[in-house]
């Protein structure tokens, strides 16, 4: 498994770096066999596992839970698992036990906060207690009712550059890597630039050190639409509705299940069942 120090070598090499979330056993598993370097476990699940309209219901045992799996699907893979809402905000306190929990009960190798300002503070409060943290920055769904929608951040010159002090502020508080959501590639580019830490775009262009996209996404399975920065790469949903259409047709029409798929008693035994 890749150790957070190595994804900084990656940087320095000018190797991109490929996440990719992952929510339980079997996208983890998959995750893990294409040869991701990092999953996220976002709390995006959120919305692409549990059906809810935004991250913001999402809790810290539903992070616990999910992590737990895609650990068992994937233990050669660095895991950063998102922090969910609120419970990085608080107080010091809370968000070092809820941290510890990700970490101690989820076996996550990092977790992952939105935000600057007072999560500054917290970023370096839980490298120095010893939990590797990813950053997050531009667009941070946790904050969508503040920032007014999904939108993209940083367009003005202005807004830039506090994208950028907030990124030289992560980095400085020990993040490891750094997320950047939805902003003009030139904003990427230049906060790419500045820090040392790997950038992990996500609608952000092709400078940032590293990508990130949601699982479900890449391959088009349960999602009604994706976002203009997302490439779809496969069809689960067209799989899987055929798939599942043709299960029910054929045991409406007495086709499925054939002999091939049936047990048998011997012949003396079947006699002696009717007496
Ligand atoms: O929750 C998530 O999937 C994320 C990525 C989009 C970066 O935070
Ligand atoms: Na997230």
């Amino acid at each position: 498994m890749k150790r957070s120090g190595q994804f900084m070598k990656m940087k320095q090499n000018n190797e991109k770096i490929v996440m990719l979330t992952a929510y339980d056993f079997p996208t983890a598993k998959l995750a893990e066999q294409a040869d991701v370097d990092m999953i996220l476990v976002g709390d995006s699940l959120g919305m692409v596992v549990l059906g809810y309209e935004s991250t913001i219901p999402v809790t810290v045992d539903d992070m616990i839970h999910h992590t737990k799996a895609v650990k068992r699907g994937a233990r050669d893979t660095f895991v950063v698992t998102d922090m969910p809402f609120m419970s990085y905000h608080l107080s010091l306190d809370e968000t070092l036990k809820n941290a510890a929990r990700i970490f101690q009960e989820g076996q996550a190798d990092a977790v992952k906060v939105e935000g600057a300002e007072d999560v500054i503070g917290k970023i370096a409060a839980l490298t120095n207690a010893g939990v590797p943290v990813v950053g997050h920055l531009g667009l941070t769904p946790q904050s969508v009712g503040v920032l007014g929608g999904y939108k993209v951040q940083g367009k003005d010159a202005d807004a830039a550059q506090k994208l950028l002090e907030d990124a030289k502020k992560c980095e400085e508080a020990g993040a490891i890597a750094l997320v950047l959501e939805c902003v003009p590639h030139q904003v990427s580019e230049m906060i790419t630039k500045a820090l040392d830490i790997p950038t992990i775009g996500i609608g952000a262009g092709a400078e940032s050190d590293g990508q990130v996209l949601v699982f479900h996404d890449v391959i088009n399975y349960g999602v009604d639409r994706v976002p203009k920065f997302v490439k779809t790469y496969g069809d689960a949903n067209g799989l899987i509705t055929a798939a599942l259409s043709q299960y029910v047709k054929e045991v409406k029409a007495n086709e499925f299940p054939e002999e091939k798929h049936t047990f048998s008693m011997n012949e003396g035994e079947v006699a002696a069942l009717y007496g």
